[in-house]
């Protein structure tokens, strides 16, 4: 019986390594860029479990040079082109052991960072994974100056490109089909999988669009609205991190914290909105608690980059643009410029919902950048929208 069960084992453990051998040649003799239009390869490479992957070429402000995976990969790179002047680097990460699954994952802020941790993440578990640099490097807008075609990738093309040559890729590579498609983000990212699921709802079959940076015109304005308020952190009015996370934090908790019926040290709710030049409400506000965080971002008293990048390279195509000249005049402008149609507020999502399409949107309440309500907003909107009671949203 002991012999038996010692045999099973290392006829099961060969069986591994041979598939692992050939899983590697597979790996190295397969030429994406043959089924790429266009495409040009720039990396091709078997890896195994417990490899520490680097990235020496990838922008600084994205601070991701490393990355751990813990499973038997092989790892692609591939220049895609999405216009005649753009073009997507684009990774896909094939695992040895595949559950037939694709994902694909998004950006954040307004990135063109590979979020290789959710890769890392997502390879773990089986998934065929893509992840893109968005058409541009780093942290900065500065891609999107006098470029709408860089524009138009972050907005949507990366995604929707990188989606359609993962998945073609991966029938060529396992010679099979894959069974379900999904996508993970968070932020910006979780606009991008809201995005999807509006505009190409035959592209996954489930989206997590973690709190989602939708009504995106209006975040823009929104985060730029906060310095023009606090002024520059050298100005002698300025309101100092401590005043924040101490005294108002403080403050906020003894008033607020017991409105839910728990004295737990979180708020369950809070208001300090965004109206329009027409008086419309268009973003909710900060929520109470998210100050804490906030003072090294939006109450930095320095400009929110997300915001004033978008502001100076895609609404006005002005380097030049001063942050804190901005008033609610420019959130008109933005929306009504809403280039491509980054704006992200669909009224339905009924294409995505009828082929059979899932969304989980999540979002943690004490979010300092964008704030939770803005998600419950989208609910409420799509559910109105769609003539959509909960109960059947929810389903
Ligand atoms: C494909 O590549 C060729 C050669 O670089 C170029 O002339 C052509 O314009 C490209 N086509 C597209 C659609 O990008
Ligand atoms: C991976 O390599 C980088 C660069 O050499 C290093 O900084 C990092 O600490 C390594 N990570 C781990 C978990 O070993
Ligand atoms: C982006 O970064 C890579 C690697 O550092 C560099 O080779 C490339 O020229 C950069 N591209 C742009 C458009 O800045
Ligand atoms: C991101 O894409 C741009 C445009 O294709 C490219 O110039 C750049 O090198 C890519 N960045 C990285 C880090 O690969
Ligand atoms: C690139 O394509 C656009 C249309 O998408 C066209 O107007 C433009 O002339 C093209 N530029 C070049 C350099 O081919
Ligand atoms: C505050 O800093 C800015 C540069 O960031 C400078 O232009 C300005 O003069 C400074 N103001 C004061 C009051 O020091």
């Amino acid at each position: 019986m002991r012999l038996q069960h010692g045999l099973a084992l290392c006829a099961s453990l060969d069986r591994v390594a041979l598939a692992a051998s050939n899983f590697k040649t597979t790996c190295l003799e397969f030429q994406p860029e043959n089924f790429i239009y266009n495409s040009t390869l720039r990396l091709l490479e078997y890896v195994t479990s417990g490899t520490n992957l680097t990235f020496p070429g990838n922008d600084a402000s994205c601070a991701r040079s490393s990355q751990v995976v813990s499973t038997e990969l092989c790892r692609i790179a591939l220049s895609i082109p999405t216009s005649n002047r753009s073009s997507i680097v684009f990774e896909l990460w094939l695992p040895q052991q595949w559950t037939g699954q694709f994902l694909a994952t998004g950006n954040g802020g307004i990135d063109g960072c590979i979020k290789y941790e959710d890769m890392a993440y997502t390879i773990y578990y089986g998934f065929a994974t893509t992840g893109s640099n968005n058409s541009h490097n780093g942290t900065s807008g500065f891609a999107f100056y006098h470029d709408p075609d860089v524009v138009t990738d972050f907005v949507w093309r990366s995604l929707h490109t990188t989606a359609t040559a993962g998945k073609e890729l991966i029938k060529h590579f396992y010679g099979k089909p894959y069974s379900k498609s999904y996508y993970l983000g968070c932020s910006q990212g979780g606009r991008q999988g809201a995005k999807a699921a509006e505009m190409f709802p035959g592209d996954y079959d489930g989206v997590v669009a973690g709190c989602p940076a939708v009504n995106f015109n209006y975040i823009s304005s929104w985060r730029a609205s906060f310095y023009p308020i606090t002024g520059p952190s050298n100005a002698s009015d300025f309101i100092q991190p401590f005043t924040w996370t101490g005294l108002s934090h403080r403050e906020i908790l003894r008033q607020c914290d017991g409105i839910d019926g728990v004295l737990d040290g979180i708020l369950e709710d809070s208001d300090l909105p965004l109206y329009g030049e027409q008086g419309q409400l268009i973003y909710p506000g900060l929520q109470h608690g998210g100050e804490v965080m906030a003072v090294s971002g939006l109450l930095a008293g320095k400009p929110f980059s997300y915001s004033s990048d978008w502001f100076k390279y895609v609404v006005y195509s002005n380097p030049g643009w001063d942050a804190l000249t901005w008033t609610i005049h420019d959130a008109t402008v933005a929306e009504a410029l809403n280039p491509p149609s980054i704006w992200t507020w669909p009224e339905s999502l009924s294409h995505f919902r009828d082929r059979g399409g899932k969304l989980i949107v999540y979002h943690g309440g004490q979010d300092n950048q964008i704030t939770a309500l803005n998600t419950e907003r989208f609910y409420n909107h799509l559910s109105v929208g769609m003539g959509s009671p909960a109960a059947c949203l929810d389903e």
